[in-house]
């Protein structure tokens, strides 16, 4: 049986007419964007043609945006960027459900001798803006929040935290990763100062991301090296993953609205199925989120357990957990949502894209209902 993919979260497959964008970067045709030969000047037009293409997903301006090699590059170096040009004075705000790569950066600068006020969420994973504003203080040199959380899918408030930053003169770095290509998403109204985006997350190429940088705001290079992207960020542009960013940015203007529909469609299809099995949570359910993300807990079901048994049966899922130095941690997302450890390791991420389908939706169901039932079984056996 070929395996079904319900991780879109993690990373999506290369959509083909994507590819079909990259191979001539890939065979035939070569060029460093900054030679001045035929070569590097067709490198250059393709590169340029990918960074309209992303700005018009975006509603950016192209030479707002600095291609990068990741959105962990973008956002480290945001937030190293601004730390340096403190000194490592001063005091961030951070909602405490970030990304571990806006997180662990600056857990880093806090060891370093930074403030860091952490924003806890509501228990559907949930930032309030209020709470994110009333932090800010007159030696804040940041704020950062993501624009839908990778693990619940809930959508945060940035645009009131940006307009209410902005009146303050403090920038607002906003991780929009998980959002790009399955919400509409504008940087204009998000009236944030950094935004991050990662190809990969929408049916482009690995190793293409980009930072938008508002016009006017701050940026202090993280690489340095030779002046390419406006002597933003050093390096040597990867062209054909860059060209597949820009096709994929294209096609994720193009769909957006039907991939949504589609996907929203196919989550509740699976919320509903849900109901046949027993005690099952769904977290962030009353709150908005994003259409394709399904977070739940199989109460009394080990989801490392389950996890392993969904793929033996041909399904691809990912679990609440994070695994760190060979131990398995319980979300710190879902912890911060007030979730109990107990809940967090019976927890499992479905993430769906629009090519998933409704019979493997009902398929999963029906493995879903099999391996739990047989867990819960399992583990009410003396000694097993
Ligand atoms: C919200 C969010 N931000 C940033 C990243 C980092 O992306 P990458 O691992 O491609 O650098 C991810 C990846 O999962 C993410 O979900």
């Amino acid at each position: 049986m070929p395996a079904t993919y319900f991780d879109h979260n993690a990373t999506t497959p290369l959509d083909p007419r994507v590819r079909e964008a990259m191979e001539p970067w890939l065979g035939e045709l070569h060029g460093n964007p900054a030679s001045l030969h035929a070569f590097g000047q067709t490198a250059r037009d393709a590169t340029e043609v990918a960074r309209e293409r992303v700005a018009s997903l975006l509603g950016a301006t192209p030479a707002e945006l600095v291609f990068m090699a990741s959105a962990t590059e973008a956002n480290n170096a945001v937030l190293l960027g601004c730390a340096w040009k403190a000194e490592f004075k001063g005091h961030l705000v951070v909602s405490a459900i970030e990304h571990p790569s806006v997180w662990e950066p600056a857990m880093a600068l806090q060891d370093a001798g930074m403030a860091v006020s952490w924003v806890e969420p509501d228990g559907q994973g949930r930032i309030a803006s209020e709470q994110v504003l009333a932090e800010v203080r007159e030696d804040t040199r940041l704020v950062c929040l993501m624009l839908a959380n990778n693990e619940v899918g809930t959508l945060q408030p940035v645009e009131q935290v940006g307009a209410g930053c902005r009146e303050l003169g403090v920038p607002v770095l906003c991780d929009a990763v998980q959002a790009i290509g399955k919400v509409p998403v504008d940087s204009r109204d998000l009236t944030v100062d950094y935004l991050s985006v990662g190809a990969h997350k929408f049916y482009g190429p690995l190793g293409a991301a980009a930072l938008w940088v508002r016009r006017g705001a701050t940026f202090q290079p993280l690489l340095r090296g030779g002046s390419q992207e406006r002597q933003r960020r050093a390096g040597t542009v990867n062209v054909p993953a860059v060209v597949g960013f820009g096709k994929a940015a294209e096609l994720a203007a193009d769909e957006l609205e039907a991939r949504g529909d589609r996907m929203q469609e196919l989550r509740d299809r699976f919320e509903t199925g849900l109901g046949r099995i027993s005690d099952v949570v769904v977290h962030a359910r009353s709150t908005q989120r994003l259409p394709n993300t399904s977070h739940i807990a199989l109460l009394g079901a080990d989801s490392e357990a389950l996890l392993i048994r969904l793929d033996l049966a041909g399904f691809a899922v990912s679990s609440g957990s994070a695994c760190s130095s060979g131990t398995v941690e319980p979300s710190r997302t879902l912890l911060a949502m007030g979730v109990s450890e107990k809940e967090a390791s019976c927890s499992l991420r479905i993430s769906l894209g629009p090519r998933n389908t409704s019979q493997e939706v009902d398929a999963f169901l029906d493995v879903l209902d099999r391996e739990v039932t047989e867990l819960r079984r399992l583990s009410s056996v003396p000694g097993s």
